[in-house]
């Protein structure tokens, strides 16, 4: 059977979660399951262990691998955004989690399923969603949205030197056909490429992903609601594949924000809601870049609650 996903700075994010057995921890993206394993392993069998994923496929790799037969283990088939209010209708107050993790971005199992049109590398519906449930797909936003947004995503998300020219020939391909597949769009990157080929494939295609699935604002209000929901003390590990998000993630840890603004109390003085446990982010070894290509870009960081 191929594999699920291979975990990035599994043992580093582990650790730096600070494991005690009897302890409430989240697995806000489950994927694979390889960190929500070690992190069972590391529980001894005592507290409980919430794992999110808003991926059907994650739900059904659950059940094949028998986490579910573990009492202490509970799937949660949700986006991450809605983290106060799914541990709260499992009954877990505010203020009381010991750890949380994330390991954002797509698994390699979402990548490699064709179907999914996650990938340039396979012919496939231009869908991108990880939950096939709602939402537009990315062939709908490229049908749909102006010149300007399609711009700044390529831009934001892509950080495409010609975002500009690929979104203006988005807007006159469409006039004559509708984008459906994988290939309809490749076709279109061909056309407008500028510098190297596939690293130019794999951003244009990162850029709608991030947009059909607002990456970026799921990490902003699963950021709060992590905040709320530890307890004092409680950490917050974060492992982010993008620029954007590395930013948002050390301004949250710094300042409470994704601004990075720092901000006061009612008397003026500056809040500090998180300790840094990591001053500089954590990147994979030498040896895990050469195994998994996919740790090259990796960030991790991990601060507690104060
Ligand atoms: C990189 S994989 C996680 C791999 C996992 N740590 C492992 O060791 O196998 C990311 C997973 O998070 C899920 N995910 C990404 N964003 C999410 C969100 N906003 N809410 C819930 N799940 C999300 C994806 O569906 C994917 O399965």
């Amino acid at each position: 059977m191929m594999m699920y996903h291979e975990s990035v700075l599994l043992h580093e994010s582990i650790d730096l979660l600070g494991i005690t057995p009897g302890g409430i921890y989240v697995d806000a993206t489950f994927g694979g399951g390889g960190h929500s394993r070690l992190i069972l392993e590391k529980m001894g069998g005592k507290g409980r262990l919430f794992a999110f994923d808003q991926d059907e496929d994650a739900n059904r790799n659950t059940e094949q691998q028998e986490f579910s037969a573990n009492p202490g283990f509970t799937f949660v088939p949700s986006n991450f955004r809605y983290l106060k209010r799914q541990l709260r209708a499992e009954g877990i107050r505010v203020g009381t989690v010991n750890g949380i993790l994330a390991d954002l971005g797509v698994s390699s199992h979402q990548l490699d399923t064709a179907e999914r049109g996650f990938s340039y590398r396979f012919e496939a519906e231009l869908d991108m969603r990880m939950s096939r449930l709602e939402g537009e797909t990315a062939a709908d936003l490229l049908n749909t949205r102006s010149s300007e947004e399609l711009q700044r995503i390529f831009s934001e998300f892509g950080e495409l030197r010609n975002s500009k020219t690929l979104a203006q020939a988005v807007i006159q391909e469409r006039e004559k056909k509708r984008f459906r597949t994988t290939g309809d769009f490749l076709e279109l990157c061909s056309k407008n490429l500028m510098g190297e080929r596939m690293r130019y494939f794999s951003q244009a295609f990162q850029a709608l992903r991030m947009e059909v699935n607002d990456e970026l604002g799921a990490l902003e209000d699963f950021m709060k609601d992590a905040l709320e929901m530890l307890a004092p003390g409680g950490r917050l590990a974060i492992i982010t594949f993008h620029s954007l998000e590395d930013r948002m993630v050390k301004h949250f840890m710094k300042t409470g924000n994704v601004e990075g603004e720092p901000d006061q109390d009612f008397y003026g003085n500056i809040t500090k809601p998180w300790d840094l446990i990591t001053r500089k982010p954590v990147e994979a070894s030498a040896e895990e870049t050469k195994q998994n290509t996919r740790s090259r870009s990796a960030k991790l960081r991990a601060a507690s609650k104060n």
